[in-house]
């Protein structure tokens, strides 16, 4: 039996937690993975966010916590705000919101600066409107902002935090690279940089498998631990917590938060699939997990506008991490997250 990889360790509570607080969306966006999953697609109940967030509170409050999964999260409007002043009230001290910008208004600018988000993630993969309607098409245009309106939007954002001398918030522009869309990530990469903020170039994820293609990445023989599985948890609306942040349908359950603690499903089901991954048996992995194109693909490369932004970055994601070594990837030689 191969014993486990001395680089890599078991840390005893997840780094990352991505937090389904909906699975609703008002965009199909044609490669991601909610587009084809067949789960329910409903809201997370407040009193599950709440055990959650209390246990990361206790446990780890580093643990990074991103309320989005496979939908949504600003939909809920003010209940996401109160969500997350929860999970700060109760002491969680990394919390990173993923969205698509289609809410960055007016009417919400002013709580995403007062509700305690350390870091805002808009992702846009378009640098124009007709390849944003390409890549993202809105489910109901009629009433979904298009990628002027979000641009739009998180401009507004920026005017405000300038006026406001706003230095706590990390903003960036994420960009996934698809056939679609990547003669645009240059002109989109130079656009923002020129206004300041961060920009984040991802590599493209098929959602383990559930978006077609990434076969070629399907490999045994040349696989190496799998960074999803090693540091990150996902928990759907449900209480469900799964395989990884890919397991976008939830084809592996883990347990369930209504039942068990995340500490518990963590040292428990998910120990063994991290020691799987250090002993290299991928062949023994639940099937989720062995034909995953995408054990290769958690990093995205981040370019800064100046020093000082990629020192609040770098601080940032560095903060509190207890699995750090292990995350920087030997070609960048920078940090990587998602
Ligand atoms: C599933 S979305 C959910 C959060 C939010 N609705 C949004 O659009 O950002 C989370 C992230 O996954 C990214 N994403 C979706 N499909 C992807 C793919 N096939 N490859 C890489 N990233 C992808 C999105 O760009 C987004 O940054």
């Amino acid at each position: 039996m191969a014993p486990a990889k001395q680089a890599y360790l078991h840390t005893p509570f997840p780094q990352q937690l991505v937090i389904e607080a909906t699975a609703g969306c008002n965009q199909r966006c044609v490669n991601c993975g909610r587009t084809y999953m067949a789960r329910p697609k409903k809201t997370m109940t407040r009193a599950i966010f709440d055990k959650i967030v209390e246990e990361v509170a206790a446990e780890n409050p580093y643990t990074e916590i991103w309320p989005t999964f496979m939908g949504e999260a600003m939909l809920l409007g003010g209940k996401l705000f109160d969500m997350i002043e929860y999970a700060r009230h109760v002491g969680c001290q990394k919390i990173t919101l993923n969205t698509n910008g289609t809410r960055i208004t007016d009417k919400t600018i002013p709580r995403i600066l007062s509700c305690g988000i350390d870091r805002l993630i808009v992702s846009c993969d378009a640098h124009t409107p007709e390849t944003h309607h390409i890549v993202r098409p809105a489910i109901n245009p009629k009433i979904t902002p298009d990628l002027t309106g979000v641009y739009q939007g998180v401009l507004t954002l920026l005017d405000e935090m300038h006026t406001q001398n706003v230095t706590n918030l990390l903003v960036e522009m994420q960009f996934s690279m698809f056939d679609e869309n990547q003669h645009e990530v240059e002109d989109f990469r130079k656009f923002w940089l020129d206004k300041g903020v961060i920009v984040k170039v991802r590599p493209k994820v098929f959602w383990s498998g559930e978006v077609a293609g990434g076969s070629h990445r399907v490999t045994l023989e040349n696989r190496a631990p799998c960074l999803w599985a090693m540091d990150a948890a996902a928990i759907q609306w449900n209480g469900n917590v799964v395989m990884c942040p890919i397991d976008c349908d939830g084809k592996y359950v883990a347990g369930n938060i209504e039942m068990q603690s995340l500490k518990e499903i963590w040292n428990g089901p998910l120990k063994w699939i991290r020691e799987l991954h250090l002993r290299e048996r991928f062949s023994e992995l639940p099937e989720v997990c062995r034909q995953c194109p995408d054990w290769e693909v958690k990093k995205a490369h981040a370019y800064f506008p100046d020093d000082a932004m990629k020192d609040s970055y770098e601080s940032y994601v560095r903060k509190g991490r207890t699995f750090m070594e292990q995350h920087f990837w030997d070609e960048h030689k920078s940090p990587s997250s998602n």
